[in-house]
This record gives structure tokens, sequence and C-alpha cells, in this order.
């Protein structure tokens, strides 16, 4: 049996400190409940004392929280414990996480206290604490730049005054990895009483490195990890949980550790946070970042559809993921767009792969991303291909703050020219209702998407919509560096496939 990794998560503490990331008391309800789906083993809910809100958003995760810990943050003074333990007083499982700095930096320009008092302070805080709460963190705020042997002995002194947990936080994420985790085998082996406590690390992220210092430390003897979700937190942010956990279950051969986490919650546990937070999530982000799963590269993606464990070291289901995604561009292969017909509902023959495939490299040499309705409009374009029956031949708008939106349209149907002038709620409108008045065609509406193809205020705009008329549906798509004429493009094209379709039926392509 591998030995536990405790998970103690401070999303809602250390992770509320990121500039601009406050949450109110029932978004941090919402977070507690989804934390508590992931089965952490301790929720860090706030620092009581730091504000009124703070206090009830403690005291409301206190009372909502059953089956895990709760944790509250104090300094090493009686105020903060007693605010801290009136927030936990309806926990069912409290801790208060006491913490007080240990390096000389700290003790010289922002105590201004000595060694001596500071092991007083935090052995009678821990005392006090224990008053209230079976289990009492300690945290040596700075410890990766203290004196080892002073934490050692600070650690000492709280354990006999009734710590549970020993915290060593790399606080200013100054820490290289190979030095942490030398750091933590010699607070193993040289804090008497340490057998008798679990040792926790709480890194930082300043250099990038918060997880892989994380990792050194369970590698020599850490037994719980402090994270956050998306690994938000005070200036670069805390060590990502996802990551860290994810790292554990993957290399569980090199790790030799385990953890209670229900890695399936991951991906939503990710989105809440973010959603809650409005901090997004960096498109590359191990883990949760959108491109995490997806793969470009014509070689990747051949490989994943032939067996998955070619490029993917996760199974994405193990976070909650449905699959894998492969993104449509110009590095993709012809089995990679075979497989994305299939998932889009097309039976094509070979041939007619081939014919659509020649089309989408060619689009994927002057778009860096083909989207699904861009297949489907080459699909259908290529496959109804017929002469086409409207014809734009000008269209000028009338529009402004104060003008009522005007279009004049004028389309050349089978070498008959007809024009007309129709009102909208906007220019686009009032380009649409001006052609069904000369088309007389009534079809819906279903979606009508702009997506601009270069740049810039100068870019190429694509409109795509998709109409439906007698229960057939088309795709039109047009581009033009003027969107109103583009959309004009797009609805007559899409007009044109629906007309082919009435002289031509096909059952379905799907
Ligand atoms: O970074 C830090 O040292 C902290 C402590 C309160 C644990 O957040
Ligand atoms: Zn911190």
């Amino acid at each position: 049996m591998k030995d536990k990794i405790f998970i103690f998560d401070t999303t809602l503490r250390d992770g509320e400190q990121s500039p601009g990331a406050s949450m109110n008391i029932s978004e941090k309800v919402r977070i507690a409940h989804q934390l508590e789906k992931l089965n952490v083993d301790v929720i860090e809910a706030g620092f009581p004392v730091s504000s009124r809100g703070d206090f009830e958003a403690v005291k409301a995760v206190a009372k909502e929280i059953k089956n895990i810990q709760v944790a509250a943050l104090a300094r090493a003074n009686t105020k903060d414990i007693e605010r801290a333990a009136e927030a936990l007083k309806v926990a069912k499982y409290p801790c208060i996480h006491i913490f007080l700095a240990t390096s000389d930096i700290h003790l010289k320009y922002k105590l201004k206290k000595s060694r001596e008092e500071v092991l007083k302070m935090a052995a009678e805080a821990v005392k006090h604490a224990r008053r209230y709460a079976d289990s009492v963190e300690f945290s040596a705020e700075d410890a990766s730049r203290s004196d080892l042997d002073f934490v050692c002995k600070v650690f000492a002194s709280v354990i006999k005054a009734g710590a549970t947990v020993l915290n060593f936080p790399d606080t200013v994420g100054y820490a290289v990895p190979d030095e942490f985790g030398q750091k933590i085998k010699y607070v193993m082996g040289h804090t008497p009483g340490i057998e008798k406590a679990r040792l926790s690390v709480h890194c930082h992220n300043d250099l990038g490195l918060a997880v892989a210092n994380s990792l050194a430390a369970i590698v020599h003897g850490a037994r719980q990890v402090e994270v956050t979700i998306n690994g938000i937190g005070e200036r670069a942010g805390n060590a990502a949980l996802e990551e860290v956990i994810m790292a554990i279950r993957t290399r569980a051969d090199a790790l030799k550790v385990q953890t209670d986490i229900v890695t399936e919650h991951i991906c939503a546990s990710s989105r809440l946070v973010t959603m809650i937070t409005g901090i997004p999530v960096q498109p590359n982000k191990a883990i949760v970042g959108a491109n995490a799963f997806a793969h470009e590269a014509g070689i990747h993606q051949d490989g994943v559809l032939k067996e998955r464990t070619t490029y993917e070291i996760m199974n994405p289901c193990a976070i909650g993921l449905a699959k894998s995604s492969l993104v449509m561009g110009k590095h993709s292969g012809r089995h990679a767009f075979k497989q994305k017909l299939k998932e889009l509902g097309y039976k094509l023959g070979e041939a007619d792969i081939d014919r659509v495939f020649e089309r989408f490299k060619d689009l994927a040499d002057k778009k860096k991303t083909v989207f699904d309705d861009d297949i489907e409009a080459l699909v259908t374009d290529e496959i109804f291909r017929g002469k086409d029956k409207y014809r734009l031949v000008y269209l000028g708008v009338v529009t402004g703050t104060e003008a009522v939106p005007t279009a004049t349209v004028q389309i050349d149907i089978d070498g008959e020219l007809h024009r007309e002038a129709e009102f909208g709620v906007g220019p686009i409108d009032a380009t649409f209702n001006a052609i069904t008045k000369i088309t007389k065609v009534k079809a819906k509406l279903l979606r009508f998407s702009v997506n601009s193809i270069t740049g810039g205020t100068d870019a190429q705009g694509e409109v795509t919509v998709r109409l439906e008329e007698d229960g057939q549906v088309v795709i039109g798509q047009g581009a033009d560096a003027d969107i109103i004429i583009a959309s004009a493009k797009a609805y007559l094209n899409a007009l044109n496939r629906l007309e082919y379709l009435k002289k031509n039926p096909v059952k379905s392509l799907y």
C-alpha cells in the first residue's frame, strides 16, 4: 500500500489572495462543495480576523461541509485564534492554522522580534488554539529562507504544544526542487517528535517551480501538500492542485504515493473557479488548459487515432473530459480529417473525401483553425455544387445612430435583375429582409456567426449562416472586408444550396 498524501486546498484563502479574485460567501460555499466532491482532505476557507466577510464565509463553509476538515487561518496571537475558533464553532472537523515567520529577514524587518520571542509565541499560540480544535497546523512562514536548525527547534516546540501538522512554506517561491527536497529531508531527520505530526509543504510559483518543489518534498517525506485549483494565489500563485494530483497519479511508479482525490471532478472544479474568479486558464496550462488534450500536428493526430497512448500520457476521461480533440488546421492529415467528418455525421465515399480534403487543405493555408462549420460548408459546397441561381449585384445600406437601418439589394436571378429595399433592426437584418423580399424564399435563420480570417480592423470577415426550409438544413458562407457584404454573400450562398437541393433531392448526407 502506497503512503497517502493529504491534500490541503487553499483556493478559498491563498487563492482568493490573487489580485482581483475576491469571492462572496455563496461563491465560496459553492466552491467548497466542489472541493468536497473532489474529496480533498482539508479546505482552508479563509482568514476570519481579516474581515467580517471572511469571518462569515468561513462560518458558512464550516456549517455546510460535514465530511472533511475546514481550516481557518490565524496569526500567532489570541485575537486571531479566537476569531478563527469562533468562525469554526459549527465545523464538524475544525482546524486552526497558525502562521508565524521564522526567517531572519521577516524577524528583523516585519516582526521586529528575536528568535527566542518567536519560539515562545509559536508554542503559546498552538497551546491556545488546541483549546478550541483537535487539529492545529503550524506554518513557519518563509521557512525556505529560514535557518533550518531554528525551524526544527520551533517545530519541536510546537509539537510539544499540541500541533498536529507542521507546514514548511516556500512563501516567496525562492526554492529549487533538489534543494527544497534536501531541506525537507533535514527537517524530517532533525526535528524531535516529528513522527507525532504530519509534515506539510506550501509552495508558491514565483519561479514556476511550485509543483516541482511540492513533488520533491513528497519524495523526501512530506505527507501533505497545500494547493489551489488552477494554481491561483498570491502573486504568481500556488502549486496547482490538478498538476500535483495528476503527476502523483500518472507517475505513481516514480513517486510511490497516492491521494484520495476523485480526479474525474478536476475539469469541473477548474471551470467553476475560473467562472467565479474571472481568472482565465491559459490555453497551454497543464491538465486543464484548453489545449492540454488537443492535437494539432498531423503525425500526432494520426498516432492518437491509431492508439491514444502514442501521444497521450493521461486519459482525458480521468480528469472528467469527454475526450481529446483534434484541432483541424494546416497540420492535420487525411486520417484526422476523415475522423472529423465521421464525428460531424457525414458518410462520404473515399473519392468525395479526397475532393473535400483537398479544399480543406487550401482553406487551412489561409485560416489558422478550420471550424466544424467551415468543414460542413466545404462538404455541402463540394457535394452539392451546381450553377448558382442567385448572384449579388449591388448592395447599399444606410445606418447610423439616427438612421433607420435600410438596405437596397440587387440580385441577378437566372440572368434577370431584381432590386428591392427593406428596413431592419440593423443593416444585416435589413439586408436579409431585402433578399427575402426578392427571392421570396422564407427560410428560417438558425444561426449567424462572424469570424475574422485575418487580424486587425482591415480583417476579412467571414460570415456563416445556417438556414432551414421544409426540414432541409444548409450552411452558407461569405467572406469580405465588409461584414454586411459578407453576410449577404453567405445568405445567398445558403439559398443557392437550398435551390440546388430542391432540384437534386438527396436524402441526406448525414
Ligand atoms: O505563503 C505562505 O507562507 C502562507 C502561509 C500563511 C502558510 O500562505
Ligand atoms: Zn501562501
